[in-house]
Parts: C-alpha cells; sequence; structure tokens
C-alpha cells in the first residue's frame, strides 16, 4: 500500500492490517512513554484546504507519537488566497522533503490528483476529500464497533453481520460514502436512512439499505446508529423544511433513544449540530461512541502513517 485513497478501492486485509496496527499503537498509547521511534527522520505534511479539528490534531499526534516531523500547513493565512495552485504548492512540499502529505481539499478527487501527478513522491493520505470520501474516519468508526464488539479480543476480526444504519444527510458525506465501502468489505450490513432531498441519487448502486423512516429504522434494532451532521457549508438549496421539523423527523433525541436495543451504539463523527441531528441526552449518554471515536482515530491513525511510511523502508531493507 502506498497511498490511503479511498476505502472503496482498499482491500479486506489492508484494512484488518490497519485495524490490527491500530490495537498495538492504541496499547503502547497506555504506556508512560508515548513515543515510539518508528518514523524518525520522516517529514509528514498536514495540508488542509478544508476546516478541520479533529482529523488534523489527531493526524498531527499520530506523527509525533512515532516520532515524524510534522509541517502544519492550512490554506488559510498560506499564499492560497494569492492564487497558487495544488501543483505549486505540492512541488513546494516536495521542495521541503516530504515522505507523506496529509491532504484534505474541498474538491472530490484532490488526493487522488495529487497521488497520481508525479508533483510528490511520498505517500498521500485523503483527510476528506469534498464528498467524496474520508477513509481514516471510517477505519476509526470501524475500529470503534470492532472494540465495543470484541473488547480486548478484537485482533483480526471483521463485522460480519453487524448492523449498522447511518442517518442522515448522506448526500454531503464522504464519511457515509466511506463507511459503506468500508464495512461491507468488512461484512458488516448498512442501512442508509434520511429525508430523500438529501439521499444520492446514486445511491441505488451502493450495497446499502435504503429506508426514509428513522423510527421503522430504530424499531429494527441496529447495532450501531451513526449520526451525520447536516452539512449546511454544502448546501445551496433548501433540502428540508426547517431545523425543527429536521429534528422532529430525523434527529435522535431521548425518546429515540431509548427505543434502540440496550446494547447498540450511538456514534457520530463530529462536529455535532447539537439539538439538530442529535440531542445532548444521545451525544453524552454511555452509548455514544463519540470520544471513543476521537481517540480512536490517533491510533488508526498512527497505524495509516505506520504502514504507509515505515512498511515501504521496510521493504527497501529488505530488498538490500
Ligand atoms: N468531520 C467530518 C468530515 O469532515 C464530518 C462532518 O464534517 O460532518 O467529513
Ligand atoms: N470527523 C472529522 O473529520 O472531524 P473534523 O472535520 O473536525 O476533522
Amino acid at each position: 500500500m502506498r497511498h490511503l485513497l479511498d476505502t472503496k478501492t482498499l482491500s479486506r486485509e489492508d484494512a484488518l492490517r490497519i485495524l490490527d496496527v491500530a490495537e498495538d499503537m492504541a496499547d503502547a498509547q497506555q504506556r508512560e512513554v508515548k513515543k515510539l521511534p518508528a518514523l524518525r527522520g520522516k517529514t509528514v505534511v498536514n495540508l488542509f484546504f478544508e476546516d478541520s479539528t479533529r482529523t488534523r490534531i489527531s493526524f498531527e499526534a499520530a506523527a509525533k507519537r512515532l516520532s515524524a516531523d510534522v509541517i502544519n500547513f492550512s490554506a488559510k493565512g498560506s499564499s492560497v488566497s494569492k492564487g497558487e495552485s495544488l501543483q505549486d504548492t505540492a512541488q513546494t512540499l516536495q521542495a521541503m522533503g516530504a515522505d507523506a502529505v496529509v491532504i484534505r481539499h474541498g474538491a472530490s478527487g484532490a488526493p487522488r490528483t495529487l497521488a497520481t501527478s508525479g508533483w510528490i513522491t511520498g505517500s498521500v493520505l485523503n483527510a476528506g476529500d469534498g464528498t467524496h470520501e474520508h477513509p481514516t474516519q471510517a477505519l476509526l468508526d470501524a475500529y470503534s464497533m470492532r472494540k465495543r464488539r470484541y473488547g480486548a479480543d478484537s485482533r483480526g476480526r471483521d463485522l460480519e453481520g453487524f448492523r449498522v444504519t447511518v442517518v442522515g444527510d448522506i448526500l454531503h458525506s464522504r464519511v457515509a460514502r466511506s463507511n459503506v465501502w468500508l464495512l461491507n468489505t468488512l461484512g458488516a450490513e448498512v442501512t442508509l436512512v434520511g429525508p430523500p432531498t438529501l439521499i444520492p441519487q446514486d445511491v441505488t448502486a451502493w450495497p446499502a439499505r435504503i429506508l426514509f423512516d428513522l423510527d421503522e429504522a430504530i424499531a429494527d434494532g441496529p447495532d450501531a446508529l451513526m449520526m451525520l451532521r447536516i452539512q449546511l457549508e454544502r448546501m445551496n438549496a433548501a433540502y428540508f423544511p426547517n431545523e425543527r421539523e429536521y429534528t422532529r423527523t430525523w434527529g435522535l433525541d431521548a425518546d429515540r433513544l431509548a427505543a434502540l436495543p440496550a446494547d447498540s451504539i450511538v456514534m457520530h463523527p463530529g462536529p455535532m449540530n447539537r439539538g439538530l441531528e442529535i440531542s445532548a441526552d444521545a451525544a453524552d449518554s454511555p452509548r455514544s461512541t463519540v470520544l471513543e471515536q476521537v481517540a480512536n482515530g490517533v491510533s488508526v491513525r498512527m497505524a495509516a502513517l505506520y504502514l504507509l511510511l515505515a512498511g515501504e523502508r521496510n521493504e527497501k531493507e529488505d530488498a538490500r
């Protein structure tokens, strides 16, 4: 594996390898000295053209805990405002010796362009591109589901038969897309539920069941209910009458939370619109994995960086 661009083309073997190495990374994070020397001498660049809290910070923490040097670039405050192109920005980073570029971009496909352009020689990790994919988010979600299901004994296991319902703004969600592909690869059963206006037209080609009634989806007893943020910044039209109506029909409130099976978990990739798609009762309940997802994100991103960067060095060393 040279790049991590999507989950659609990620093999089951590579996905499980990332999840298993993430378990090792999580174990190492329990030690007093959290830093591992694995990526000493490597440079990881965080290239963020869209805002981020969790992904940017956890990639930075992950790279630092592996002893890599980290350069953080955010488009705000950079020469992008002077019209500099992705190509020139990438070539500038290449000249600074980036071994890996973690990129978040508003344009779907920007990470693949970077990986295949020849502008840079390092590995490319997609940290969210437009409405296309957010592969490390899906991997940390799968890790969190596996952990809740199998606990300490989750290494090597997939999510065969695990039932996941993803709710809300599927249309604009790269998290939903990455989850659909990865969960399908890992044997889980995916249901998507939301207003018809927020379900993409090409959904019939996805390996998922579609419902238009949240209460019916909850009565079906999913193992995990994943609430998605309403992505107002990507909406240029009215996709639902008003926020109150959305919350009433599509929000996870205390009553719907109580209607879920006792052992089902509530997930949200963050950032949450509290009171819109998820109520405080649901977000802060013991069933919510929101903060676990964030913590697991560091281990999963450590695993991805390690496998892309240290793996490459080991292969070179092995070849010698
Ligand atoms: N943070 C996730 C993303 O960037 C989900 C969201 O913003 O709603 O895709
Ligand atoms: N879940 C997620 O990607 O969060 P950020 O947008 O804060 O990185």
